[in-house]
């Protein structure tokens, strides 16, 4: 299995990390491929909690060599401070490698990406406010810098004061404030020092290590319905998380990809706005009692911005879907053990629409928002799957979910999350 991506399947915090952790094992490299500091990526071994943002979730193992792609945004300042709690706590950063073709995040960008949620008021995105948006955009209009400019000082400082200062213009054009562009550019001089020994030319690196045997995961942020393409647009990010992202974002072809793992909650989580059509929430727009149960049990809070995650029931119709636009070969489901205590779990399994039933996921957010959700009720398990080490230790309630899910979608579900620790799930063979 050379090449493995992994990608979330539904709004993201699927618990992509911890399967990543558990199997970087098994690779020598791990890339992250899109996305930025928008991603908040937890590993649990042991009594530690390591709360990742950028450098990819493979770092805690020393064999791995972790990769940020050409397909990433960089926000220096948060990968040092990251790096630096990291090798605090005894995990080695050495390694990283940084593509010279990702494009570096400046505090113009965040500037912007507050402004535009300031003005789009209750229709706000809800974005992480990281300037994620700003970044790609910036790229797309071909006025981006990128890490590999670091390595000429000089240029690289009188590229970010031209840069500074046309922005500047903009941001007071549109009504926020002007940034101290010498203050800037001075930051921005010592993390370009700081950089520089981990900038490479990761594409033909990562083509050289899997000429010599590597075997390679692909990590993508965020999933499948925060897609720029494939999402719920406008409520998305601005990159491709898709298993297709994942070439771009890496430069590895199509062809070398063997593996795609889709990440699924056992049930649904999102943050910030946007249509979720089995959202657990009363007329009031808060959670409704299980839907505070499945925040409370879950721990449903944004590692990143904080923020309570909007909780519903699983979404088979996003789940084939996701298995249609990813090419995935199998899924992991994870944080089943969250539903321990439910006398009853509901699944969707379809979308009806002004009577009928819709083939396929809605390709508009418009239409998203009107359907209603049909679902197959099972009986819970009402007891815990902790510990549980086979497939065949699972309550038969528990495993009748999980054979829902694969008949359902259509591949196996070849993973079970019983717990947040990096043991607690269930491979099966
Ligand atoms: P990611 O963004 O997809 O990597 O997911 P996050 O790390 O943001 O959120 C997933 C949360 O669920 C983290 O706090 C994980 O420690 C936790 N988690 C992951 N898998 C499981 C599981 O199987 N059971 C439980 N209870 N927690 C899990
Ligand atoms: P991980 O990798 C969940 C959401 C934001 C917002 C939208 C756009 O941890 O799964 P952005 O700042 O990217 O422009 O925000 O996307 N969002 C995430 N939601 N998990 C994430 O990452 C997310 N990254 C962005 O809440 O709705
Ligand atoms: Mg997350």
């Amino acid at each position: 299995m050379p090449v493995t991506v992994v990608v979330g399947t539904q709004w993201g915090d699927e618990g992509k990390a911890k399967v990543i952790d558990l199997l970087s094992r098994d690779h020598s490299h791990v890339v992250r491929y899109q996305g930025g500091h928008n991603a908040g990526h937890t590993v649990v071994v042991g009594d530690e909690k390591y709360a990742l943002q950028l450098v990819p979730s493979g770092v805690l193992y020393g064999h791995v060599t972790p990769v940020i792609g050409n397909g990433v945004v960089v926000d220096l300042p948060t990968l040092f401070r990251e790096v630096e709690t990291l090798e605090s706590r005894g995990v080695s950063c050495a390694r990283l490698r940084v593509s010279s073709r990702a494009h570096l995040i400046f505090p113009w960008h965040q500037a912007h990406d507050a402004l535009a949620e300031g003005k789009r008021g209750a229709d706000k995105i809800g974005t992480t406010l990281k300037g994620i948006g700003p970044a790609y955009a910036d790229k797309a209009r071909r006025v981006g810098i990128r890490a590999g400019e670091v390595l000429d000082a000089a240029v690289f400082a009188d590229t970010v004061r031209r840069r500074a200062n046309e922005e500047n213009a903009t941001l007071v054009a549109l009504g926020g404030t002007a940034l101290d562009v010498e203050a800037i550019v001075a930051q921005f001089t010592d993390l370009a020092h700081r950089i520089a020994p981990y900038v490479a030319d990761t594409v033909n690196e990562l083509h050289d290590a899997l000429e010599g045997g590597a075997d390679i995961l692909l990590e993508g942020a965020q999933a499948t319905f925060l897609d720029i393409d494939h999402g719920t647009y406008p409520y998305v990010t601005s990159s491709n998380p898709v298993a297709g992202g994942a070439c771009a974002g890496s430069g590895l072809g199509p062809r070398d990809i063997t593996r795609v793992v889709g990440i699924a909650k056992a049930y649904t989580t999102r943050v910030g706005s946007g249509p979720f059509p089995t959202e657990l929430v009363g007329a009031d727009g808060e959670p409704d009692t299980l839907g505070q149960a499945l925040i409370d049990i879950g721990h449903e809070y944004g590692t990143v911005t904080g923020r309570r995650r909007r909780t519903g029931w699983l979404d088979l119709v996003m789940l084939r879907h996701a298995v249609r636009v990813n090419s995935l070969t199998e899924i992991a489901l994870t944080k089943l053990d969250v539903l321990d205590t439910f006398d009853e779990v509901k699944v969707c399994t379809d979308y009806r629409l002004e009577g009928g039933m819709l083939r396929g996921y809605p390709d508009r957010s418009e239409v998203l928002a009107q359907v209603e959700p049909v679902y197959a009720t099972l009986p819970g398990w009402k007891t815990s799957l902790r510990g549980a080490s086979a497939f065949s230790d699972l309550p038969p309630n528990a495993r009748q979910l999980v054979e829902l899910v694969e008949k359902n979608v259509g591949v196996p579900v070849t993973m079970v999350g019983t717990g947040p620790e990096r043991d607690d799930c269930v491979v099966r063979g």
